[in-house]
């Protein structure tokens, strides 16, 4: 009996852990990231995303091409709910319900999360203002210069895209860029 108490609540522990063993954080959404990443001060990071095709990636997948394409792969499913689009379409595609926030919405496609990682533990200001601290709650650090950031860019941009046309980050990663302004 205290052996299988002990294994199911090993099981229920584990499942709230993640692959690499971290807690798994919870998806806020874009929009509360916006709440101090819209000011012109911090960069406006918020309205750079939404004029971004990443802020559209969902409404495309109902596009009379996306229909196309889906039945020419044979899906059987609409794309905006297959995971064979999803996955690179669709930020946290596969994670449970209990880790979406109450203002996440799928909708809003490729969004901050997808590249930074899950944000409810790391958005507070004082952890936020704090980079080793921000990382020990779930910000994924990225790096144009190190390469970390095109390394991602090409996990979605690639051959498996049914629309791949190339990937050259030199000229990409200009339309989306964001920085902080220097003050
Ligand atoms: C309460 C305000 C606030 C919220 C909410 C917030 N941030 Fe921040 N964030 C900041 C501030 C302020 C900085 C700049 C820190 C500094 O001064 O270096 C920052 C910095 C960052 C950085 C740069 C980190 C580094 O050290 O390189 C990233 C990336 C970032 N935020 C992403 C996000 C994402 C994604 C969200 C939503 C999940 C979010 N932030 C929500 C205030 C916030
Ligand atoms: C497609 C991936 C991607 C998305 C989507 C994205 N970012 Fe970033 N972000 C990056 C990369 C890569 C860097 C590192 C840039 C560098 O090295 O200059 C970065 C850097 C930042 C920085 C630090 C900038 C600086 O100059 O220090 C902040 C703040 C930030 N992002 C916030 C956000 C917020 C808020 C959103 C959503 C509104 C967002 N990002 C969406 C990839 C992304
Ligand atoms: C999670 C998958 C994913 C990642 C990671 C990702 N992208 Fe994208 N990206 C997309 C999708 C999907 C679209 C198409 C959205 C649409 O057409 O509405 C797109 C579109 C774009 C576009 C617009 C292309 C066009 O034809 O106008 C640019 C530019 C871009 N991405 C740059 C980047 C860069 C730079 C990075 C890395 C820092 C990156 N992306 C990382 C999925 C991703
Ligand atoms: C490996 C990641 C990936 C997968 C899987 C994926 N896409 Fe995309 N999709 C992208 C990227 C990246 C873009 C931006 C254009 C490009 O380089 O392909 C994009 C763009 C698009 C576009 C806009 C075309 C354009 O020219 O702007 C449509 C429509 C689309 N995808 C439909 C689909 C459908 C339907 C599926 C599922 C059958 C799918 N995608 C699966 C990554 C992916």
């Amino acid at each position: 009996m205290r052996k299988l108490t002990l294994i199911a609540m090993a099981i229920a522990l584990t499942s709230t852990i993640s692959l690499a063993g971290e807690p798994s954080h919870q998806y806020v959404g874009a929009s509360v990231c916006a709440m101090c990443h819209r000011t012109p001060k911090n960069g406006e990071q918020f309205q750079k995303w939404q004029a971004s095709k990443h802020s559209q990636a969902m409404k495309v997948l109902s596009s009379p091409e996306a229909l196309k394409i889906a039945k020419e792969k044979g899906l059987k499913g609409a794309p905006s709910e297959s995971p064979e689009c999803l996955q690179c379409h669709e930020t946290a595609y596969d994670a449970p319900a209990s880790q979406l926030g109450p203002r996440f919405n799928k909708e809003d496609g490729v969004q901050c999360e997808t590249c930074h990682g899950p944000g409810k533990d790391y958005m507070k200001m004082d952890i936020m203002k704090n980079q080793k601290l921000a990382v020990a709650n779930g910000l994924v650090l990225l790096s144009v210069k190190d390469g970390s950031a095109e390394k991602l860019c090409v996990t979605c941009h690639n051959k498996k895209s049914p629309t791949f046309k190339g990937f050259d980050f030199k000229t990409m990663w200009p339309q989306i860029a964001h920085p902080v302004p220097a003050n």
